[in-house]
């Protein structure tokens, strides 16, 4: 039996390719070794998107772009998390046993509260309770499906940690494991990617490349990379260079080490080291927007993909939440 992995996805923004080398690939990849489960965490999605056109268009977007860039469905589950209505339930369940000064702990609730106060408003002021008790239901997202290892960044080790205090409180109050314990998995090789201008590539920055651009955006994208303004002939480092580390995740290993050479050896502008740049991953990135632009084509496909996965995910969720009303008395 291999073991669960699962990984959520929340639709907030269009994916980058900071998304793509930083996220996707590597979770993709462990659906070679693990029961790999994937979802649209949309209700997350609600917490900041109010807009219903957007949030549509981004629940179909994000799904598609991760069908386009290799999720099979065949092999994996894939869903959506407002189709798993046992989600909801288990959330109710397990909040029970959450103390609330868990989620006052919570980084994304102190960051807010303190953004608040340092611009003088009221601590609770544009705070709702979706954000609040954000970590309910990513714990009720991760335990539901039974998940040895959730891969995730950094910031978020902290929620699979909340998942852990309140599986085991659950398991330690029914003197049972009602609930699989889920470890966070840091990622090895998700690559931290640069944006436009030096700094990572994040939405909040502003400093994106779209991965599904087309391909004169791409172009135009690439040549507004910032640059300093080191003369033509001088010799460069490419190691310092945002358009040589951004090159170096589209281009094979001897592709790498001939633009170094030439980096190296002066004579070479930036505006040289864009094109190639512009090449390179035109290449990548061409026949992952044909498939994206044909998903998207295809909304009733997109959507019957969905639901099929659903149905695989549904009797998992169906089973997790029977073993927690059996443990609490809730069937009678
Ligand atoms: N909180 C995650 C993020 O912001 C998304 C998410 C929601 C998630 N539920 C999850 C990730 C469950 C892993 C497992 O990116």
């Amino acid at each position: 039996m291999k073991k669960i992995s699962l990984t959520g996805i929340k639709p907030t923004g269009e994916l980058h390719i900071g998304n793509y080398f930083g996220a996707i690939r590597p979770a993709l990849e462990l659906a070679s070794s693990y029961d790999a489960r994937y979802f649209i965490a949309d209700y997350h999605a609600l917490n900041t998107i109010k807009n219903p056109k957007e949030l549509s268009s981004l629940i179909r977007g994000v799904a598609a772009g991760w069908l386009a860039a290799g999720l099979d469905p065949e092999k994996v589950i894939f869903y959506r998390q407002s189709s798993i209505p046992e989600t909801f339930e288990l959330s109710t369940q397990i909040a029970a046993f959450t103390p609330k000064g868990l989620m006052n702990r919570a980084h994304a609730y102190k960051a807010a509260v303190r953004e608040n106060s340092e611009k003088g408003n009221d601590p609770d002021a544009g705070i709702n309770m979706g954000l609040y008790t954000y970590p309910v239901l990513m714990a009720a997202d991760i335990i539901l499906f039974d998940s040895d290892v959730v891969p995730v960044g950094s910031d978020q080790v902290q929620h699979i940690e909340m998942a852990q205090d309140i599986a085991q409180a659950v398991n330690y109050n029914y003197k049972q494991e009602v609930l699989k314990i889920p470890q966070a998995m840091i990622q090895q090789n998700a690559a931290v990617v640069p944006g436009l201008d030096g700094r990572k590539m994040s939405k909040s920055y502003g400093n994106t490349i779209p991965l599904f651009s087309p391909e004169k955006q791409l172009r135009k994208l690439i040549m507004r990379i910032v640059t300093n303004s080191q003369p033509l002939e001088e010799p460069k480092d490419p190691e310092q260079s945002q358009i040589y580390l951004l090159y170096k995740l589209f281009a094979t290993a001897e592709e790498q080490a001939s633009l170094a050479a030439r980096y190296r050896a002066g004579g070479m502008g930036w505006g040289e080291a864009k094109e190639e740049l512009f090449r390179a991953a035109n290449r990548e990135l061409s026949p992952l927007r044909e498939r994206y632009e044909a998903i998207m084509a295809d909304p009733a496909g997109l959507d019957r993909i969905l639901a099929e996965g659903a149905a695989k995910a549904r009797p998992i969720a169906a089973a997790t939440v029977k073993r927690f009303r059996k443990a609490s008395g809730i069937d009678l």
